[in-house]
């Protein structure tokens, strides 16, 4: 039998293999509200215009709410030889309401239906993306604000650098998130055009009312190329990029989380909530949520890549590879959901060990810095003779094993007989961190005023 949709010049239908490879209906579904709503709003246009009479376009319209309660019971069978879900709803609108039904698909195309039901879904989910990407930022505010004054080890190339705070290295997330967040909305504002009424590529001669669905569906225009209109995957590519960026950031966070709570390490502790142990080794605690999120970042960098490669070959307008654009943006934008859900749930739960973490910020000369600073200030020297005299300093630590506030005065002063006892008081990592009161610094009253700040923003933001 050919398709009852496009089968008019077809003589059999297609072969199986065919049918695999076609139909889309298995992970289109997910569509299913987007293009019921697109369809009712494309109906209530062509009545308004008088393309249909109002008796059809009142029996159409019903009939697609019916088929949405029939998808949202679950009483719906999707049958893949119809294809994909825009001809799953037509056919079943035809078997509720007859040759009316025929009307629906006047004045647009499945290619323009298509990029408006995608446009819609992105649109949703990037909302909804936003909206948990400041409850995570809130939860890292709290923790922030709470543990300001907590010190622990800066690293560069994870090596011993400069004491920190924990407030400050969990305020370095909330930045970055901020600016995820600030890419979606920007993806948001440019996917907000609707495709509706491109039809296959070229318009329509009906005088379709392209402004009143645009409307009719939260768009805030119509688009003004009925070619680019049908070949555009940019919407997506666009949230897939800011996806990728934060799934990168939230999987620099992970591996944080996987080094911070080995037991060499031992900063924070997981509850156990987040937590795993091991089928043979008793002991262990082991971080799998970090490590999940850390893995699905490839998931969600490799949806972009996929997608992009899709679309890099293909001459205007719609081409079927673009039917590929789907189970790779449905599934990363999941995906990154998921992960956020993970990383507040981790961070509210999270113990830092402030103890071990204040020890761990005295190994490795972290103050070092503190001690040239020390030179520059109190002798006058020039910094790059201060940087080489603390460094002869460190190599005599280095040589006694001991850390720099463990030397003797005549130590120092067997290097630079000028160092006066009130070098000490620079030496400790509580001072250290006090003293960098440069703003956007890691003192604890620096990281308190951002960590209200944002608390701040992201109470507004929530209204
Ligand atoms: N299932 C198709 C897709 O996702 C819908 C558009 C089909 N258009 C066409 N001309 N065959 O791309």
């Amino acid at each position: 039998m050919s398709n009852k949709m496009w089968g008019g010049r077809f003589a059999s239908g297609p072969d199986a293999i065919m049918e695999e490879i076609n139909a889309s209906i298995d992970f289109d579904k997910t569509l299913w509200r987007q293009d019921i709503a697109g369809s009712r709003a494309h109906v209530a246009m062509l009545a308004k215009q008088e393309i249909v009479t109002a008796a059809d376009a009142k029996a159409i319209d019903g009939g697609l709410a019916a088929v949405h309660d029939e998808i949202e019971a679950g009483r719906f069978t999707f049958s893949r030889s119809l294809e994909d879900i825009h001809m799953n709803v037509e056919s079943r609108l035809a078997e509720l309401i007859g040759p009316a039904a025929g009307r629906l698909h006047t004045a647009r195309s499945r290619n323009d239906q298509v990029a408006t039901d995608m446009r819609l879904w992105v649109r949703d989910t990037v909302d909804q993306l936003d909206e948990q990407i400041g409850d995570l930022q809130q939860a890292l505010a709290e923790k922030a604000l709470a543990f300001a004054g907590a010190v622990m080890p800066g690293f560069t190339h994870l090596q011993s650098a400069q004491p920190t705070t924990f407030g400050h290295h969990l305020l370095a997330y909330v930045e970055m998130l901020g600016r995820d967040r600030s890419r979606l909305r920007d993806a948001r504002r440019r996917m907000n055009e609707c495709p509706l009424g491109a039809a296959a590529l070229c318009g329509t001669s009906f005088p379709i009312d392209r402004h009143a669905t645009a409307a009719a569906l939260g768009f805030d225009r119509p688009t003004a190329n009925s070619l680019d209109s049908v070949s555009d995957r940019d919407f997506a590519l666009e949230s897939l990029a800011a996806a990728s960026i934060c799934a990168m950031h939230l999987s620099r966070f992970a591996e944080e989380i996987v080094i911070w709570t080995t037991p060499q390490f031992g900063f924070v502790r997981l509850s156990d909530r987040f937590s795993t142990g091991s089928s043979i080794m008793p002991q262990k605690r082991n971080p799998d949520a970090a490590e999940l999120v850390r893995g699905k970042a490839g998931r969600v960098i490799g949806a972009l890549n996929g997608l992009l490669i899709v679309m890099k070959g293909l001459p205007l307008s719609y081409a079927k590879d673009m039917q590929e654009d789907k189970e790779g943006t449905f599934d990363a934008l999941r995906t990154l959901s998921l992960c956020l859900a993970a990383m507040a749930g981790m961070v509210r739960d999270m113990e830092p060990d402030t103890k071990a973490m204040k020890k761990a910020a005295g190994v490795g000369y972290a103050t070092a810095t503190d001690l040239a600073d020390w030179l520059v200030r109190t002798l006058k020297m020039p910094f790059r003779d201060a940087h080489h005299v603390t460094g002869r300093i460190v190599g005599v630590a280095s040589g006694r094993g001991v850390g720099l506030e463990k030397l003797t005065l005549a130590d120092m002063q067997s290097v630079e007989p000028r160092i006066t006892p009130d070098v000490f008081a620079v030496l400790g990592v509580e001072k250290s961190v006090r003293s960098r009161t440069s703003y956007g610094g890691t003192a604890p009253e620096q990281v308190r005023r951002q960590a209200r700040r944002w608390l701040k923003t992201l109470a507004r933001a929530t209204r």
